[in-house]
């Protein structure tokens, strides 16, 4: 359904996340992770794939007895036995989900062997299993940007008419453009019939480095579920990331007047901790979450957003969480940055002080990549043994 402006966020960094090689995480990090996302305020938490090992069935059943407001959800092949694995785990949720998924591209058909009209007949079986199970049902064509459109629009057809309520439009391989994501939602919306019972979902791989914008051109064109990370985890160049999506969307509500029930201000805490747990650390200049998403070195720019903080920044720290200074002190520093952050460190210098400070912290911002507080206080603690 399209009539509202109201997008689900549904993340998966415990199942599409935890994918990356390499990712692994502990039954107990699992469990917080899942409690973090709760809190934040994700729609849907995908906790992982109960078929797929003893440790991830039981986080999967322990996560969906632990949440208070999430769906919880379970991926499951579209095998009866991976149905009932996955139900077996995700009913214990108030509000239970089961992710049913085949690949519906001529390389993905060729794996299981199956024509065009086999993989309809099993679709239609294992989506009408899920449905007897449970009344919040997913399915998702994998490789859908690479399915025939025809083809495409027909299995659509047969996961609604079995009663999938969200049908989720996987970018597998990353290998869509925006204009193209936006495209087959909206041709998926006018041709399938029943589509406007249904929730569209987008779901994008960041291969190209596309991903964030897939998703939104996505729901522009009428998806409403972004399917996505936290710091984009996933496998290969990784999944839509989570921060991205939400803090675009709100950032720029002006072009893009969709809401999320996300609370932005949890995003640095999680951000933090799934890069602790999962062993990946976040670029520094990554969007949003990056350690230097919200630093300024250049003089020009530190004099500008001491001034005016709108010069330099379209959000505030603050707004993701995060506490800390936004002026990082290295050798494109200018005086007013000195001058503050002194002011900071509690030193109000006169003119001339400042101006023999600032020489010494020139030369030493030149033999050093970044300047601490520590070094700022050593030098004035240098400058008044001298004087
Ligand atoms: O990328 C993908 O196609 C997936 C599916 C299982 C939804 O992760
Ligand atoms: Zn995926």
């Amino acid at each position: 359904m399209t009539d509202n402006n109201r997008v689900v966020i549904f993340d998966t960094t415990l199942r599409d996340g935890e994918q990356s090689p390499g990712a692994t995480m502990s039954h107990a990090e699992k469990l917080e992770i899942a409690q973090m996302l709760d809190e934040m305020g994700v729609d849907v938490i995908e906790a992982g794939f109960p078929i797929a090992s003893e440790g991830d069935f039981a986080a999967v059943s322990e996560i969906a007895r632990q949440a208070k407001n999430a769906q919880i959800c379970g991926l499951a092949r579209a095998q009866i036995p991976d149905i009932d694995r996955c139900w077996e785990a995700v009913k214990h949720a108030k509000n239970p989900r089961i992710h049913t998924f085949i690949g519906t591209s001529p390389l993905h058909r060729a794996i299981p062997n199956l024509d065009q009209d086999q993989m309809a007949e099993r679709i239609h079986q294992t989506v009408t299993h899920a449905r007897n199970l449970c009344d919040n049902v997913q399915w998702s064509p994998m490789d859908a940007t690479r399915t025939e459109h025809d083809y495409l629009c027909r299995v659509v057809e047969i996961a609604i008419k079995a009663g999938a309520t969200t049908i989720n439009i996987p970018d597998t391989v990353g290998y869509t453009a925006p204009r193209e994501s936006a495209d087959l939602i909206r041709m998926l919306l006018e041709r399938v019939p029943g589509a406007d019972q249904i929730i569209f979902a987008t779901h994008c791989h960041n291969d190209l480095g596309m991903a964030t914008a897939n998703a939104l051109a996505a729901v522009e064109a009428g998806a409403r579920q972004i399917e996505c990370t936290i710091n984009g985890l996933g496998e290969r160049a990784g999944n839509t990331a989570l921060e991205e999506v939400v803090m675009a969307m709100r950032v720029r509500h002006d072009i893009m007047p969709f809401d999320t029930g996300i609370d932005t201000t949890k995003i640095i805490g999680i951000s933090r901790r799934v890069a602790a747990v999962s062993g990946f650390p976040v670029q520094f200049n990554k969007a949003i979450v990056g350690k230097n998403a919200f630093l300024h070195e250049s003089g020009i720019h530190q004099d500008g957003v001491l001034k005016n903080v709108e010069t330099f920044e379209i959000m505030r720290p603050a707004d993701i969480g995060l506490n800390e200074t936004n002026i990082a002190m290295g050798k494109h520093s200018g005086r007013a940055a000195l001058r503050a952050k002194l002011a900071d460190l509690g030193y109000e210098l006169g003119d001339n002080q400042l101006k023999d400070v600032f020489v010494r912290f020139k030369a030493l911002a030149d033999r050093k990549k970044e300047v601490y507080d520590e070094d700022i206080v050593a030098l004035m603690q240098d400058s008044a043994a001298n004087t």
